[in-house]
């Protein structure tokens, strides 16, 4: 078998006649000795093969270019050279795909926002290599977490029905001839279309966790969501991964404590599993991102009511764009002032005023308020959302009405009130969010492989 290069480079002895395949980073001669760096997404350290010109085919290898696909054959040794423990020595090295002269990751460093628009090459970009490796190792941290407590994973539909948030941010999902829809008294007749009613792209999976929560206790969803909101920042896509833990028997103050666990291990893991990566985040992305994500596990996140963290932000003294007044929300000009020139840690605002929140939050003593909170972060602001949720069903009933939402639409629902219903609390964590929190990367854009954002689609 061919060896992964992160293997052959964590070898533990000198290897004879040994075979890696990839790709070539770099080429560089030096008098009659040529140094092929080759990598193949396994690690960000590359492997350094060495040839000299007494080695057949030399004068032709000399021109490889950079971005061929090659296997290597040699004798891995001890290195001379300074950061790095082998190389290997060539006796063969077969060009297996060759590049045409217009490949685009040619040795000079491109912008990431070019590199958005070859998103077919962007992953074999060395950041890419880093971001997607850290990506995969978040999602396994996630399962870890939950498994390793007894958690149910459960997949929700990604075609529904309902509108989770009520926000009416959904993409709709049809069959009909939009063209020359059927109609009925002037409106599209949707009772014809594929599902006899009105279906959208799913903008969270809690309704449904909630009734798995009411079986199983403890359970979490880790799927796409869509949101159809036009903000065109840095930290929205139309397409996102969203993680929703639902534990049955669980007010807010369990809710926030299984979040900050949450986050810490998921930290932690990624300390431990991604040190490489980490490093070349913290070199060349963010400075000082290894000690933020340390000491990050150590802090204690703070809780902030949102009527005090609103006053706060009124005795600051800041000029901010957008004005601040006990029942509007947060902006994230706000949230990152609190996380990031007050707090300057992890922060849970909790107890936000009901209008500006979801239906199925639960009311809290002073009517005024509902039993939410929001996780914020320093650079990223908001990355979780959640809330205990309204089990009593005459006060549902009022929050229901209260937002203008039909309680018949919401049937089921308001049946997990009565058959057995209790106490029970919940969060989503925004995937792209967390990782761009972990990675430091600062635009949504390069944490996600093909970015959905409005008016882009192309991969
Ligand atoms: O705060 P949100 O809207 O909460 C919910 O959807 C709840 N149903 C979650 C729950 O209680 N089970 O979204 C949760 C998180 C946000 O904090 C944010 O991190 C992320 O999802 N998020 C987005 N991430 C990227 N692009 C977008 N357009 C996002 N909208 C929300
Ligand atoms: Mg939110």
């Amino acid at each position: 078998m061919v060896l992964r290069i992160v293997d052959v480079l964590d070898s533990d002895s000198p290897q004879a006649s040994l075979t890696a395949e990839g790709w070539v980073q770099t080429v560089r001669t030096s008098g009659s000795v040529t140094f092929f760096e080759i990598g193949d997404g396994s690690t960000i350290r590359h492997l350094q093969a060495v040839a000299d010109a007494s080695m057949a085919g030399y004068a032709d290898l000399v021109h490889t270019p950079t971005g061929a696909a090659v296997r290597c054959k040699g004798d891995l040794v001890a290195s001379p050279a300074k950061g790095q423990q082998w190389e290997l020595h060539l006796t063969d090295m077969e060009i297996l795909g060759s590049v045409d002269s217009d490949y685009p990751l040619q040795k000079k460093r491109h912008s990431f926002e070019f590199l958005r628009t070859i998103a077919h090459v962007r992953p074999r970009a060395r950041t890419f290599q880093a971001v997607f490796r850290v990506r995969h190792a978040l999602q396994m941290a996630v399962h870890r977490f939950f498994d390793d407590r007894g958690f149910i994973q459960v997949h929700t539909p990604i075609i529904t029905a309902s509108d989770c948030e009520g926000a009416g941010q959904m993409f709709r999902v049809t069959t009909l001839n939009m063209a020359d829809p059927p109609r009925k008294d002037g409106a599209i007749d949707y009772s014809k279309d594929f599902f006899g009613r009105e279906a959208s792209l799913t903008v969270s999976g809690q309704l449904e966790g909630e009734i798995f929560a009411l079986a199983f206790k403890n359970i979490y969803t880790f799927g796409p969501t869509f949101r159809a909101e036009n903000s065109n920042t840095a930290r929205h896509a139309a397409e996102f991964w969203m993680i929703e833990p639902e534990m049955a028997f669980c007010d807010l103050a369990g809710d926030r404590a299984v979040a900050e666990s949450f986050i810490k291990s998921i930290v932690t893991d990624i300390l431990e599993r991604c040190g490489d990566d980490i490093d070349f985040f913290n070199e060349w992305i963010e400075k000082g991102l290894r000690d933020k994500l340390e000491s990050l596990v150590k802090a204690e996140f703070e809780t902030v009511p949102y009527t005090e963290a609103v006053s706060l932000l009124e005795k600051s003294g800041q000029r901010f764009e957008y004005p601040v007044k006990w029942g509007l929300d947060l902006q994230s000009e706000h949230e990152r002032y609190l996380t990031e020139q007050l707090l300057k840690k992890p922060m849970f605002v909790v107890d936000y005023p009901r209008d500006i929140k979801a239906f199925y939050m639960r009311v809290n003593d002073d009517e005024q308020t509902v039993a939410a909170m929001d996780l914020l972060v320093p650079r990223v602001g908001e990355i979780i959302g959640g809330s205990q949720r309204e089990e009593r069903i005459e006060m549902l009933d009022a929050q229901l009405r209260h937002f203008n939402l039909n309680p018949d639409d919401y049937w089921w629902y308001r049946d997990l009130r009565r058959f057995g219903g209790v106490a029970h609390a919940g969060f989503g964590l925004g995937f792209e969010r967390m990782l761009m929190y972990v990675t430091g990367m600062q635009n949504i854009r390069d944490v996600v492989p093909f970015a959905r954002t409005p008016g882009s689609a192309e991969f």
